[in-house]
């Protein structure tokens, strides 16, 4: 049986984020559930992963995807279309309401899905344990986010280059162009007791004052940050939520 989501109410200024421990045995146990209601090409794309945990966690994004959006939409999970835009980004068909955003990540441990009444929201989680090249914040971060990095103490690097990391992607994601956004045209500053900032490369054609972003750490091994864009949310109405019992 489904465990009980939340409701999803006031959808205009709230980013509800469900999270699942894909691999907890109350998720394990409702992944035949969820798989029922994915469409024959979510089931076709489901077999195409060769690594179990990927298919765990990609029928664990859609089949919550469709639950949440089901509800909010008053259609039962399996009556929710989506369409593919020209980046890969999901979204709702045209049949559906068009003011209802809703965006999913996955990384070994934790899945999230979050839904709100925008179209540009981006969220990522990433698991903090996975092995970190030198190579990589050179290669992915803007020269201000580099430097930013470089100056932090030994034992905050790890949890700094995960902020960035995660922030970067939530806002390609909110944006749904993925990484055809070159990666130093925009970067971020972290300030512990402010929320992130974001300037933007004049070449992008965006405007930073429209954002809010959010970071947190829904479990010990996990990063998580969304990207909203535009003022009807409000990120202190974020409202995190487990499916399943949350991992210790
Ligand atoms: C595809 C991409 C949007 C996210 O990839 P990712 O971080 O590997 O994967 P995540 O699990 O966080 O996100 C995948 C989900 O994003 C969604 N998605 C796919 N393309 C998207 C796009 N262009 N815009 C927004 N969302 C997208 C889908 O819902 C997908 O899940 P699903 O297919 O199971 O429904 C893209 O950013 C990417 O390829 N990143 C690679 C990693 C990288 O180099 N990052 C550098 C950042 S510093």
């Amino acid at each position: 049986m489904m465990p009980a989501l939340p409701t999803l109410d006031a959808l205009d200024t709230t980013v509800h984020v469900v999270l699942a421990a894909h691999d907890a045995p109350e998720v394990s146990a409702a992944l035949p559930s969820l798989r029922a209601v994915l469409s024959a090409q979510e089931n076709v794309r489901e077999q195409r992963y060769r690594m179990p945990g990927d298919r765990e966690r990609f029928v664990v994004g859609r089949g919550l995807a469709r639950h949440l959006l089901g509800q909010a939409l008053a259609l039962s999970p399996s009556a929710v279309a989506f369409a593919l835009e020209p980046h890969g980004r999901p979204t709702l068909a045209s049949g559906h309401r068009r003011d209802l955003g809703f965006t999913v990540s996955h990384t070994p441990g934790l899945v999230a899905v979050a839904i709100s009444a925008t179209r540009e929201l981006g969220i990522d989680v990433e698991d903090t344990a996975r092995v970190i090249t030198q190579d990589i914040p050179n290669r992915f971060f803007a020269p201000d986010e580099v430097r930013e990095l470089h100056a932090q103490p030994p034992d905050r690097q790890v949890s700094v280059f995960f902020d960035f990391w995660t922030l970067k992607e939530a806002y390609i994601k909110a944006r749904g162009l993925g990484l055809s956004i070159p990666l130093d045209q925009f970067s971020f500053h972290l300030d512990p007791h402010q929320p992130p900032v974001l300037t933007l490369d004049p070449r992008q054609p965006d405007t930073a004052a429209h954002w809010q972003f959010f970071l947190a750490s829904p479990t010990a091994r996990h990063r998580l940050a969304l990207a909203v864009r535009g003022h009807r949310v409000k990120t202190q109405s974020l409202r995190l939520w487990w499916f399943g019992v949350p991992p210790a």
